[in-house]
């Protein structure tokens, strides 16, 4: 059973790859749309989403993969299988879609549900759904799921919605199904994450301003406490009630038009609690900016002081850190500018999950091994690190579009340019199976060349006639050649 820690790290290419056999396995027939939807890490602007403030997320490079065709039954029923195994949700289409015991299906049900909302009625479907996006490590994992079935439910129904549409019918699905009253920063990212870009985005106005953060000297550094963070219990949904009652006494619409001096003049009026709340918010609103300023200008030092400053009023003033995020930011603040490290905060919604760290690119090694090793002695507890470049938003990877010109193709003949993505999943199976039988067998990767000598030889064997041997063939040798599709 190939499970773990090696898949985390798959490209999406790699990714796509392992969905569309694995749901040839578990559904006996190859996939008709394989979507993806990134995992998120927000680089500053914590809480601030839901005061109509401004936040500072990107996309990163760990992907919820679906792959789908219509059901085989004909029967009017969405189901979705996992390849972690876990109970897979069965979504009957013909009854009004409720919330389930099965809580993660709570997210996919409510996009179903919001879609049939808006008129749009998916038919039945075979799907299976595959995550490196870590459940409970703050990386909005569960965001990731509800922007991943829209965009299949987009690919199956053919009907695209328009991206603040889809973004705010996800949100919908996670306070009524899920029972978060989230803001809009995971689904929004989720939706117009751009490669090597942070996203700006204004939560009252929802006007989007892409940050290029693509300086090779710099990355972000991410690190997962492996402590489940949990948001539908109540905290997050008191914060966000303190916040209105703060706003309520200073006499504004919400925390966005509040500001230090205002909040300073009603302090007598406001218990200490939901003025430490409000101080959190119009702080960290200002941090924001200030932040993207600072990446704009590559200035990584005054970045990184306004990461330690977001995390010491998460933790102070907003309570919504734990003794496990505290720790890593401290061993992180330790190694210094010196080792490397310019700042590092938690990330996300709070207690437990993961932080992200500011770091200089050539000491990511040392850093990852000093934090994981501090950590470790600190908590007993193995910490999980990865970098991430900011990864572009939601996509089809495989669709209908490309189906249907493989298929016109098929009765034209063939044509090296018409050469199609999915030549290149079905030719990089090959590489990826041997790939993972390898890693699962002995723990590592397999030789490189010796991938490359497989499809070789696989490519030069006779593929008689048809064009869609020979366009495999030609995709196969592409990859031959160049390693990569
Ligand atoms: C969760 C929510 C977001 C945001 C963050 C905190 O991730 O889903 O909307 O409020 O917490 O910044």
């Amino acid at each position: 059973m190939l499970t773990g820690a090696f898949n985390l790290f798959m490209t999406l290419p790699e990714l796509t790859t392992y969905v569309a056999e694995q749901f040839a396995e578990t559904y006996g027939r190859p996939p008709r749309w394989i979507v993806a939807a990134p995992g998120r890490v927000n680089v500053i602007g914590e809480h601030t989403d839901y005061n109509d403030g401004f936040v500072l997320p990107m996309a990163i490079e760990r992907y919820a993969v679906m792959a789908g065709d219509h059901a085989a039954s004909g029967k009017n029923v969405i189901q979705i299988r996992d390849t972690s195994g876990v109970d897979a949700a069965l979504v009957d289409l013909s009854a009004p879609i409720k919330r389930d015991a099965l809580k993660w299906s709570n997210y996919p049900r409510g996009v179903i549900a919001g879609f049939q909302a808006r008129g749009i009625r998916p038919a039945g479907l075979d799907v299976l759904l595959h995550s490196t996006v870590p459940l409970g490590g703050g990386l909005s994992s569960s965001a990731a799921l509800e922007v991943c079935m829209a965009t299949l439910l987009e690919a199956a129904t053919g009907r695209q919605l328009d991206p603040v549409q889809k973004a705010l019918l996800c949100q919908q699905a996670e306070h009524e199904f899920a029972g978060v009253p989230c803001g809009i920063m995971d689904q929004f990212v989720f939706v117009m994450g751009r490669e090597n870009h942070l996203l700006l985005l204004d939560c009252r106005s929802r006007q989007t301003d892409f940050v290029p953060m693509n300086d090779p000297a710099v990355s972000l550094l991410i690190i997962n406490t492996n402590v489940r963070h949990e948001l539908g219990n109540g905290e997050y949904a008191r914060r966000r009630a303190e916040c209105e009652v703060a706003a309520k006494i200073l006499g504004v619409p919400s925390l966005r038009d509040a500001d230090a001096d205002r909040l300073e003049g009603a302090r007598s009026k406001m218990d200490p609690v939901v003025y430490r709340r409000a101080r959190h918010v119009i702080g960290e609103i200002e941090r924001t900016l200030h932040a993207a300023e600072g990446i704009r200008a590559a200035n990584w030092l005054t970045v990184g002081n306004l990461m330690y400053a977001s995390h010491g009023s998460l933790r102070d003033d907003y309570e919504v850190s734990c003794r496990e995020l505290d720790a890593v930011v401290e061993i992180a603040e330790a190694i210094g500018v010196k080792g490397g490290v310019f700042g590092c905060r938690m990330t996300g919604g709070g207690f437990g999950g993961c932080t992200v760290a500011l770091v200089k690119t050539d000491a990511i090694e040392s850093i990852s091994k000093n934090i994981a090793v501090a950590y470790k002695r600190k908590t007993g507890i193995d910490a999980a690190l990865f970098a991430s470049r900011p990864a572009a938003g939601a996509t089809v990877v495989q669709g209908q579009s490309l189906i249907a010109e493989a298929g016109a193709h098929t009765a034209r003949g063939f044509h090296p340019r018409m050469v199609g993505r999915n030549d290149f999943t079905f030719a990089g199976n090959l590489l990826q199976r041997h790939r993972l039988r390898s890693i699962a067998a002995r723990g590592h990767h397999y030789p490189e060349h010796t991938f490359i000598n497989q499809i070789r030889a696989r490519a030069a064997q006779p593929c008689g006639q048809q064009p869609v041997g020979r366009r495999w063939r030609a995709a196969a040798l592409h990859i031959a050649e160049n390693g990569h599709a």
